[in-house]
């Protein structure tokens, strides 16, 4: 059976570029999380639901289909929402569904059963914790909140999303830190075990050799 690989961190900290590197270099399959937040947060945006009321997200959410291709697809009610969901608007939308507990309850259900099959690697903020925290190798990376600014914003551009300024990203982008670290429910937090990665300075092949490292001693095993 293949292992699953866990990677929390802070958001824009790099977290999916790597996942989606390293399940390529695995041959496993890449599950971005954070998508499935986002897509709750836009459709409750969407159909005019307030994003406090938690018990009307969770009804939506009994009606609602979440598909994550391997390719990086996503799926949102037989939609495609795969860019649509990365507007910084939708970004403090899917932070703010994220407090609520029965809204966890959901996705985190539905990603642990994905994860059956072994062979995942899964990025959010809970994943050590509470998604899989029997996964083999968990990893937590984190980044200065200027330098993860600076590569959200890059990243906007690079993809023609209409994008706020740097100062402005900046601005969001510790606000969802405060939400993510100070809310009740799952608060982002470093797993048990987890080996913190602090990616400011390190190019993205360089965080791929250090998750792989952790990785291969399982890897190898598995061909053995
Ligand atoms: O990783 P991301 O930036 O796409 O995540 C969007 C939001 O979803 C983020 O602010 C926090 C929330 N999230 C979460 O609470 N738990 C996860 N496992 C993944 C994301």
């Amino acid at each position: 059976m293949k292992i699953n690989i866990a990677i929390d961190g802070p958001s824009a900290a790099g977290k999916s570029t790597i996942a989606k590197k390293l399940a390529e270099k695995l041959h496993y399959v890449h599950l971005d999380t954070g998508a499935m937040y986002r897509c709750t947060g836009m459709k409750a945006k969407n159909t005019g639901i307030d994003l406090e009321d938690e018990q009307t997200i969770c009804d939506m959410l009994k009606d609602t289909t979440i598909r994550l291709t391997p390719e990086g697809g996503v799926y949102l009610d037989g939609n495609e929402v795969t860019s649509r969901i990365r507007t910084d608007e939708i970004s403090l939308a899917a932070s703010a569904i994220s407090k609520h507990p029965g809204v966890r309850a959901d996705l985190v259900a539905r990603q642990k059963q994905m994860a059956q099959e072994g062979g995942f690697i899964m990025d959010g903020r809970d994943i050590g914790t509470v998604v899989l925290p029997d996964a083999q190798v968990k990893v937590f990376m984190t980044a200065s909140a200027a330098a993860r600014a600076k590569r959200r914003y890059d990243q906007n551009i690079a993809s023609g999303i209409p994008s706020e300024s740097l100062e402005t990203i900046t601005k969001e982008i510790e606000q969802r830190d405060y939400q993510d670290t100070h809310r009740s429910a799952s608060p982002l937090t470093k797993a048990p075990g987890a080996v913190e990665i602090d990616t400011s300075d390190m190019t993205i092949q360089q965080v791929c050799d250090a998750i792989w490292a952790l990785a291969e001693p399982y890897v190898t095993k598995e061909d053995e």
